[in-house]
């Protein structure tokens, strides 16, 4: 595992972009799994930027989003899907058939699940995963429970995440109670892992992470320990008294 501390999340948004362009300069067709949420904004900011400012090519490459609401569709503005759309895909010059959502109004939700794992099967596995953290340690929409369903899944939405979710919807909306999700056998699989937090509302999941070694379904963020090639990038806050000891030990920590 890799750790990354910087500053704030500017500095974050400048190296998660970096390492990004890096891969899509390395692999022209990398399949890439990309979260939503506050987190990734400062990534994609500057991702859209640097991209303007280059001469990359991007006409190869394949998005797929992580999870999505149930119910709430791609004009939905609360959606994952709009989400995507309005800070990267429509930013950038990607043409549709590079991207793949999941449709929180699939008629069969069981059926997307399937046609949305018959698509990451037709890739392979992902080339680069990137996902915020939830504060009770979730992944995706892999909340803390008994035992997971290792791929393309309904979740139900831990209370916890819902409360925290409510500061993007509307005081009259209501926030969906389940969500579509990648699960954690194909998160497992990415070729390349990186996890992004920022802020000191992050503070104790990671401070979490660090303190128990335990791998357990209850703290979904706990079965990153084992994946082969996993980096996380904290801004100060996030990383708290670690901050010190990370930005010394910039190499593999354990
Ligand atoms: C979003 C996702 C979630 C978020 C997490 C943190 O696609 O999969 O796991 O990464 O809830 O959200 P923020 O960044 O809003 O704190």
């Amino acid at each position: 595992m890799r750790v990354i501390a910087c500053e704030n999340a500017h500095q974050l948004g400048d190296v998660a972009s970096e390492l990004i362009l890096d891969l899509f300069v390395q692999n022209p067709e990398a399949a890439c799994c990309l979260p939503t949420g506050s987190t990734p904004i400062p990534v994609y900011q500057a991702l859209v930027e640097k991209i303007r400012t280059s001469d990359i090519k991007l006409n190869e490459l394949k998005f797929f989003n992580l999870d999505e609401y149930v119910g709430l569709g791609v004009h939905h503005n609360q959606s994952y899907a709009y989400f995507l759309f309005e800070h990267l895909f429509s930013q950038i010059n990607v043409d549709s058939s590079q991207i793949t959502l999941l449709n929180g109004l699939a008629a069969d939700l069981d059926v997307e699940c399937t046609r949305y794992n018959q698509l990451i099967d037709a890739i392979g596995n992902f080339d680069f995963v990137m996902d915020g953290i939830g504060v009770n340690g979730h992944i995706a929409f892999n909340e803390p429970a008994e035992f997971f369903i290792p791929r393309t899944h309904i979740s139900a939405i831990a209370p916890s995440t819902i409360e925290a979710n409510k500061r993007f919807f509307a005081q009259d909306e209501t926030v969906p109670d389940q969500a579509l999700t990648i699960g954690l056998e194909d998160i497992m699989k990415a070729k390349r892992f990186v996890l992004i937090a920022t802020g000191a509302n992050k503070k104790a999941v990671i401070e979490r992470f660090f303190n128990e070694p335990e791998i357990t379904t209850q703290f979904p963020m706990s079965f990153l320990r084992m994946h082969p090639n996993f980096t996380m990038i904290l801004d100060k806050e996030a990383c708290g008294s670690r901050y010190d000891y990370f930005r010394n030990h910039v190499g593999e920590i354990k």
